[in-house]
C-alpha cells in the first residue's frame, strides 16, 4: 500500500479495508483474532470471522455460540480487542469496543436466515463448545445431515449468538520500506482523535 499522508486518511482506509473484506467474504481481514479476559486474568485468544462492519455505527459483528467460554468472558467483561493483519497490505489494525451480546432478535433471524445448514452446523452441537469428550466427533443430534431441509434446524437457532462490537480505541500500524507508520485514535465526542506514533 501507498504512504498514508494523513492519520484520518490511514483510519478511513482501514475500515474501509474492513468493510470489504466482510463484504466479500474472503481475504485475511476477514478472519481477526479477538481477545477476552478469562476469570484468571488470562487473555484469551481465538479467530472468528468478520461478518459485518458498520463505519456509520463504529460496529463490527461476529456470530458465536451462545454457550462458548468467550461469551461468559463478555458477560463478565463486555469488552473485545481486535487484531486484523494482511499479510500483502502489510497493515495491522487493532481495535478496542463495547459488546452487546443478541440472541433470539429479529436481527439474529434475519441473519439466521441466510446461513445454509453447513453454517448452522455450528451451533448445533448437543453439548457446549469446549465440552470434554470420549471421542473426536461432532456431537451432533441424530436427525441433523447435510441435506436437511433449514426448517430442521431451528434447534441450532437456541445457540446462535450475534456479538455487535461498538469500537472506540484503533491502533493502525503501516510496515513501509521507506519507514513503518502508525497511528492511534480514540472517539471521543462525537469524532476521531487520531495522531501518529512512534512505530
Ligand atoms: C478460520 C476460523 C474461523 C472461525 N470462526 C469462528 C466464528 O466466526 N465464531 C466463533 O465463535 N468461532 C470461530 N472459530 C472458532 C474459534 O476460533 C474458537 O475455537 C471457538 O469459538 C471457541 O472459542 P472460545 O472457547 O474461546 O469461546 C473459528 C476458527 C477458525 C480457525
Amino acid at each position: 500500500m501507498e504512504r498514508f499522508d494523513q492519520p484520518d486518511k490511514f483510519l478511513h482506509d482501514a475500515w474501509h479495508l474492513l468493510i470489504k473484506a466482510a463484504a466479500k467474504r474472503k481475504g485475511d481481514y476477514q478472519k481477526p483474532i479477538i481477545a477476552t479476559i478469562d476469570a484468571d486474568g488470562f487473555a484469551q485468544q481465538r479467530v472468528v470471522v468478520l461478518r459485518d462492519v458498520d463505519l456509520q455505527q463504529r460496529m463490527l459483528t461476529l456470530f458465536t455460540d451462545a454457550r462458548s467460554e468467550k461469551v461468559k468472558a463478555l458477560q463478565d467483561t463486555p469488552l473485545l480487542s481486535w487484531l486484523f493483519w494482511d499479510e500483502r497490505k502489510k497493515v495491522q489494525i487493532r481495535m478496542i469496543g463495547r459488546v452487546v451480546l443478541e440472541q433470539g432478535s429479529d436481527r439474529c433471524q434475519k441473519l439466521w436466515d441466510r446461513l445454509p445448514v453447513q453454517g448452522r452446523t455450528s451451533y448445533a452441537t448437543v453439548s457446549a463448545p469446549g465440552t470434554p469428550q470420549e471421542k473426536d466427533t461432532v456431537p451432533l443430534p441424530d436427525y441433523w445431515h447435510a441435506d436437511m431441509d433449514l426448517e430442521q434446524t431451528a434447534s441450532a437457532f437456541e445457540h446462535f449468538m450475534v456479538v455487535t462490537c461498538q469500537v472506540f480505541k484503533v491502533d493502525l500500524l503501516h510496515l513501509h520500506h521507506e519507514g513503518h507508520q502508525r497511528a492511534q485514535f480514540e472517539y471521543q465526542d462525537g469524532s476521531w482523535q487520531g495522531h501518529w506514533v512512534t512505530p
